[in-house]
């Protein structure tokens, strides 16, 4: 079943072309890679996905209804683009708990759960400023997926974190698929690349299917 649909569009800033008729199908319940260099376009593909900025021409449909169309911004999306802002002065679990009242459906227990798979300690009374980089980016890996929003759009998403936090992510990331959530994701490291199902390369301006144990040999 398509959940994502990409159909022949095209990007370009000041006359550097990203995108130029690009395709393609995102499935339900897999995984899905994009690898190139830096510069080449893979956080602005997520941009464009997400409805934060828009195709030149070409569209992007989300369950079949276009975006920036029919509809602003995809529900049930997990998303990490750039790094979030959080309240400096608050501790992990109270960022976590403002975002989480926004949409009210769920409890404390979950973002103190979701927290300890990362790794976080939710007691904490650590304010977010002096967090260090790895615990900002497992925060951020929180937010995207603690109200079990069944899409992940996870750009760098092991960055910064060390060996364990890595295995863990990657392990939860292979939960989330078994359970049917559909994972799109970026990186420079070959062994992230591993988990996806498939593995797309940005090369001149189009999207290349590669194979997932190729990984980014650019970085
Ligand atoms: N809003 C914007 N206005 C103008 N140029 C932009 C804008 N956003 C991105 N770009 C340009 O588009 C190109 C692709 O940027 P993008 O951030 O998608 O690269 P990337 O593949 O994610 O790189 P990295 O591996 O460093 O994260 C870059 O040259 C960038 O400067
Ligand atoms: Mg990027």
């Amino acid at each position: 079943m398509t959940i994502i649909s990409i159909k022949d569009v095209s990007k370009s800033f000041k006359g550097n072309v990203l995108f130029e008729n690009i395709n393609l199908d995102i499935r339900k319940g897999q995984i899905y890679g994009f690898v190139g260099p830096n510069g080449s376009g893979k956080s602005v593909l997520f941009k464009m996905i997400c409805g934060f900025i828009f195709p030149d021409s070409g569209e992007i449909s989300i369950d079949g209804l276009e975006i920036g169309k029919d509809k602003r911004f995809p529900e049930n999306f997990g998303v990490i683009i750039d790094r979030p802002g959080y309240i400096a002065s608050k501790t992990g679990f109270e960022n976590l708990k403002e975002l989480a009242m926004i949409r009210g459906n769920i409890s404390d227990k979950e973002v103190v759960e979701t927290m300890e798979m990362v790794g976080l300690d939710a007691q904490s009374s650590q304010k977010t400023k002096n967090y260090s980089l790895g615990m900002k980016q497992k925060l951020a890996i929180c937010q995207a997926i603690m109200e079990k929003q069944e899409v992940l759009v996870l750009d760098e998403p092991f960055n910064a974190l060390d060996v364990d936090s890595v295995k863990k992510v990657r392990d939860l990331l292979l939960r989330f698929k078994e359970e049917g959530r559909t994972i799109l994701l970026t990186s420079h490291n070959q062994d992230d690349i591993k988990i996806c199902d498939e593995v797309y390369r940005i090369n001149r301006s189009k999207l290349e299917l590669t194979l997932p144990l190729i990984g980014d040999s650019h970085s």
